[in-house]
């Protein structure tokens, strides 16, 4: 019997995710599970290792149940994950050492600070692409080494083993056999080096990461192992990456935006790994065939989350749909604005130490207000990401392409074409990162044979066209960048 299937896994910040793809490229079964968020201490997230591998489980049972599916119908899995995130097992016993420290998690900050003051910025930038911001994997990899008892030892003896979260996902699925990441993965630990492709001795000494903790990098898509189930695991990519593959981004100059927890804008740029001067990062956009290509990305933390956070913590709405209801209520927000730099800033300002802030309140100020601030302040994040792409890449935007959960507000994708002044294309499906995992998964195995035939399975959505006067909104966007220095240098270290 052909195996008729593609089971892509989307292991994101605060939920797993399963959806089953048939060969026309359709969603036909999704699951769903979001997993509980550890918060030791303000700036620092951690998740539970086995909380991310239950409930990426537990989705995956669950989507090919509501299919009807058996493994033996899945022709491949693909995994595409949350960037970043840390894990440290132990070889033996297969137990995580300590909690995964989230990328968000910012308790690396005084480290970083201490590498820039000995004048290593500019060595880790020409070798990885990225910047010493707590952001990234080493500092937090150095942390655990550091902080966990024993730690450094059973490091040291080769009995520990380092992962992003595909690396977790595919020792688990694999029976605990296979260590491995693929290169978008890699590019994000701060410790691998973009144009030689492979892990860099210089920056491992400077962290004190041993070599043998590290998982073996492999192309995106290609064969990694088998599940226990006797499944093929065949794309792996960072959930970024995949959604810019999955956006069908595979010329140099087309660029995508992902409204998910965070923002994420990524720029292919073929096979140049172009250094940007706008304070973006050079990434790999995915490595095929040997061949890797180079994408330029701009992070922002705190993108869907923010409206995750009216809802859950400050409980102004009750569900995230009702945010947009409520903010459609008024015209504008009323002079409201709301920098969601809870976990600092990322791209273009790379502050650890920003912090929440909300300015322009008024005795007029009403929840509206609030949520339409909150809705706003995703959209003037992205909108700066895009000024410094363009100013990298020297290529003007013609329009945006957007994925991603929050994506589907209607509102918000408005907002965001009237303050870029381009239009906005949703595609029909916003799941692109599952799609990107499902592809470079599909593609491996021959279930589907090139770039071209995945290109006829795109759907189009909904444009959104500018409809407000420039003058207004380069307005706004003036009142966003003052809130913004306002929120700098909050936090103490
Ligand atoms: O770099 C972090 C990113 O990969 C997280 O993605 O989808 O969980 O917001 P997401």
């Amino acid at each position: 019997m052909p195996r008729t299937h593609i089971l892509a896994l989307d292991q994101g910040t605060t939920s797993s995710r399963a959806i089953v793809f048939d060969h026309e490229g359709r969603q036909v079964a999704v699951s769903q599970k979001e997993y509980p968020q550890i918060f030791p201490q303000p700036g620092q997230v951690e998740h539970d290792p086995l909380a991310i591998w239950a409930s990426q489980w537990s989705t995956a049972v669950d989507a090919m149940g509501k299919a009807d599916l058996e493994p033996q119908d899945i022709a491949a899995i693909g995994i595409a994950n949350q960037r970043e995130t840390t894990l440290v097992w132990d070889r033996d016993s297969g137990k995580p050492v300590y909690n995964a420290i989230v990328w968000q998690d910012r308790r690396t900050a005084g480290e970083c600070a201490r590498l820039r003051a000995e004048g290593l910025d500019q060595l880790f930038a020409e070798r990885t692409g990225l910047r010493l911001d707590p952001y990234f994997s080493g500092t937090k990899i150095r942390w655990i080494l550091e902080n966990v008892e024993g730690a450094r030892a059973k490091a040291d003896a080769g009995k520990l083993m380092f992962g992003t979260v595909d690396s977790w996902l595919l020792w688990r699925l694999t029976g605990r056999t296979v260590h491995a990441t693929d290169a978008t993965n890699a590019s994000r630990t701060l410790i691998y080096d973009i144009h030689r492709g492979d892990w860099d001795d210089e920056l491992l000494g400077i962290l004190g990461i041993p070599r043998s903790m590290l998982p073996e990098v492999k192309d995106s898509s290609g064969i990694f192992g088998e599940s226990q189930e006797g499944i093929p695991i065949a794309g792996i990519a960072g959930d970024q990456q995949a959604a810019l593959f999955g956006q069908g981004c595979f010329s140099p100059g087309m660029a995508k935006n992902t409204y998910g927890t965070g923002c994420f804008m990524l720029m292919n740029t073929g096979w140049e790994a172009v250094a940007s001067t706008n304070n973006l990062l050079t990434t790999v956009a995915w490595r095929i065939g040997g061949k890797t290509e180079y994408a330029l990305e701009g992070s922002v933390f705190m993108g869907g989350a923010v409206v995750k956070w009216l809802r859950d913590d400050l409980q102004l709405i009750r569900t995230a749909e009702e945010c947009e209801q409520v903010a459609a209520t008024v015209a504008d927000s009323g002079g409201l604005y709301f920098v969601p730099a809870f976990t600092g800033l990322g791209a273009p300002h790379w502050d650890p130490y920003a912090r929440g802030a909300v300015f322009g309140m008024t005795r007029g100020t009403k929840r509206a207000h609030f949520c339409r601030a909150a809705l706003e302040s995703i959209a003037f994040q992205s909108a700066e990401l895009a000024g410094c792409m363009v100013k990298d890449s020297g290529i003007p935007l013609k329009r945006l392409l957007v994925d991603g959960g929050a994506a589907r507000s209607d509102l918000l994708m408005q907002f965001q074409a009237d303050l870029l002044g381009v239009e906005v294309m949703r595609p029909k499906e916003v799941e692109t990162t599952a799609t990107g995992a499902a592809w470079l998964a599909g593609l491996a195995v021959g279930f589907w044979t090139s770039r071209e035939e995945l290109l006829k399975h795109q759907e189009a959505g909904k444009e959104f066209h500018p409809s407000r006067p420039g003058e207004d909104m380069s307005r706004m966007m003036d009142g966003w960048n003052r809130a913004v220095e306002r929120s700098k240098g909050w936090a103490d270290d």
